[in-house]
């Protein structure tokens, strides 16, 4: 995700800033830039690609001169990686800076209020809004046009300004985005990832929620969202360089599984508004949703697997004929395609090489293409008629688990529309559905929670060298996930099947304490389910039961082992059934000593065929 360091002090600030960019590089970014104030005036630098490019550009910094100064890694979301829309954005005077991670939702009301008021844009980003917005309050007290803004500012948010009006200054605000504040001996520090800033200190505070930190050379002040002073306190890092950017987690893929619920709001909230699901900026407009006549959803690994939701949940809703393809198969299966079909391509890079033959292929073909991606201005993304990005920030863990969940999230928006637009579900459902949607980061939240159940099974579990997993319909296709994840970074063979596929052959392979792990979140098939977990366990298999808290009695009557997810609608089961397998599959990994974030032979983008 995008990166914050902010300085004030005695000492030279673009040095400090280009040396704090680099410590956040490992997050991912796409551009970079700094502002500096220094005699009267705000220089801004900014440059596309690798951080060495904006060092070059500002000779290590020597080229921009002042003591303080605000900088930036930039992942985009709004608008492509451009000059233009990287970090830090000046008001329409010049006289504010900003730096943004986070996202405002509502940028595009208040861009029209501002456009209406005679304020212009030079970027597409949400950020730029916001430092128009400061500059539409402000009277004189920037503290004070900070508060009113952000008053009005709805997402989530780190902020990082400072003016030329006020060279003694430098304000913080956030909401859902980390940010600190650190005290330096030649003066003080605002980031949103401690590693920024160890090298120069190790005492800091955390701004909370709504809180707003006005950092000056020689102290900070804390103020609340009614600009009344507050006290934070300060805390004593001692973690060193490579822990602090896990921000505390063991591995990064503990992270990304623990970032899953705000992923999941983000990817949500970016396309509902007004209680409404709204994809008018996709190619999914209501004439086209009508005249879809079969979709092919296109995808490689995890993303394939996001497909077989899809498949499951396009049929059930839509009555739209649709196929999940892996994307390796598709060029050599003649595919029937033509422009009445949706292609619908999956992928958390945007370079997956047999992805972007696939789609190449597709659109060859007459096919109209819509991608879901995470990186913002990849190959793909590019490529497709329109895109749906997934707002998972970069995820660094090779095994994939936040984008996986975000791209679920948007399998839901689009099943929920197209439903709707062809008339297929009433407007209780839909609203039903929307309010159990939103409410599943939440849910979420809840699973991760029971984090130490899961790691007691897996100190059960860690040494079988086979373990199955099955499910019928969505659990199906969470058991494909599961499985993958198991395999590919604990090294356990792991197959998935469809539950009623066992007996025409991988029943022989059950032998007694064969783990079988049974996804039964299904509830009009978890008899079904549990028909072939008997199967099993008259093979002497320990069976781990997955299923929602209604089925808990049922399901522990005739299984060694149940972890319960919140109960929700059955279109939704796939985002919380996922989670206890991700955890399950990192904890056996961790009993096994194996190298989790970089399993062996894989990569984690595969830009080959
Ligand atoms: C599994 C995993 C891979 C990817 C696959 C597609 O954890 O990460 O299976 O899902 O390589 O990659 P993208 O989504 O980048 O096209």
């Amino acid at each position: 995700m995008c990166g914050i360091v902010g300085y004030i002090g005695r000492e030279e600030a673009a040095p400090i800033l280009l040396y704090g960019l680099e410590r956040l590089e490992y997050r991912g970014y796409d551009s970079a830039g700094i502002a500096v104030y220094d005699k009267g005036k705000l220089n801004v630098a900014k440059a596309v690609g690798k951080l060495k490019n904006l060092c070059e550009l500002t000779d290590n910094g020597a080229k921009v001169s002042g003591c303080i100064g605000i900088g930036h890694t930039r992942w985009a979301t709004h608008g492509q990686p451009s000059t233009d829309n990287s970090h830090p954005h000046l008001s329409g005077s010049g006289k504010i800076a900003i730096v943004h991670n986070g996202i405002v939702e509502n940028y595009m009301k208040i861009r029209e209020m501002l456009l209406s008021e005679g304020f212009t844009f030079k970027s597409e980003t949400d950020t730029e809004v916001a430092v128009q917005l400061i500059e539409y309050y402000y009277k004189g007290n920037l503290l004070e046009a900070v508060s009113k803004a952000v008053d009005k500012i709805e997402g989530s948010y780190a902020f990082g300004v400072i003016s030329s009006d006020h060279p003694d200054e430098l304000i913080a605000v956030r909401k859902e985005s980390p940010l600190i504040v650190a005290y330096g001996e030649t003066g003080n520090f605002i980031a949103s990832d401690i590693t920024a800033v160890l090298k120069y200190t190790r005492n800091v505070a955390y701004l909370e929620d709504g809180d707003i930190a006005v950092v000056k050379k020689d102290g900070v002040k804390f103020y609340n969202s009614y600009l009344k002073e507050i006290q934070r306190e300060k805390a004593y890092i001692d973690w060193d360089v490579e822990d602090a950017q896990r921000e505390g987690y063991q591995h990064f893929m503990l992270k990304e599984i623990y970032e899953q619920p705000k992923v999941v709001k983000n990817t949500l909230s970016a396309h509902i508004k007004d209680g409404r699901i709204d994809l008018s900026d996709t190619l999914l407009t209501p004439e086209y949703c009508r005249e879809i006549k079969r979709i092919s959803i296109i995808g490689c690994g995890s993303a394939y697997h996001v497909g077989v939701v899809g498949k499951y949940l396009l049929e059930k809703y839509t009555r739209i004929p649709t196929e999940a393809v892996l994307a390796s198969e598709f060029r050599y299966t003649d595919p029937i395609i033509d422009n009445h079909t949706l292609v619908i391509v999956i992928s958390q890079s945007g370079e997956t090489a047999d992805t972007r033959a696939a789609l190449r292929e597709a659109k060859s073909l007459g096919a109209r293409t819509l991608a879901i991606v995470n990186v913002v201005g990849s190959s793909i993304a590019k490529e497709a008629d329109s895109v749906i990005y997934t707002l998972a920030g970069p995820e660094i863990a090779v095994a994939t688990t936040k984008a996986y969940s975000a791209q679920l999230a948007v399998m839901y928006l689009i099943t929920t529309a197209l439903s709707s637009t062809r008339g297929l579900i009433s407007a209780a459902e839909y609203d039903e559905v929307l309010a159990e949607m939103l409410r599943i980061p939440g849910k979420i939240e809840t699973v991760l929670s029971d984090r130490e159940q899961l790691q007691h099974l897996a100190s059960m579990y860690f040494n079988n060298s086979s373990i199955f997993f099955i499910g019928r319909n969505l659990d199906y296709a969470i058991s494909l996930e599961g499985s993958l994840k198991l395999k590919e970074i604990s090294y356990i063979h792991s197959e998935a099947y469809a539950g009623g596929e066992l007996k025409h052959g991988t029943i022989s392979l059950i032998e007694p304490e064969t783990l079988v792990v049974a996804v039964a979140t299904c509830e009009k098939l978890f008899d079904k389910i549990i028909s072939n977990v008997k199967e099993v366990k008259a093979r002497e298999a320990n069976v781990l039961c997955i299923t929602q808290n209604k089925s808990f009695n049922a399901a522990s009557a005739v299984t060694d082992n149940v972890f319960t997810i919140p109960n929700t609608h059955e279109m939704l089961t796939p985002s919380l059934a996922a989670i206890p397998l991700q955890l399950f599959a990192y904890y056996v990994a961790l009993d096994r000593g194996c190298d989790i974030d970089k399993p062996r032979n894989l990569a984690k983008s595969v830009t080959v065929e």
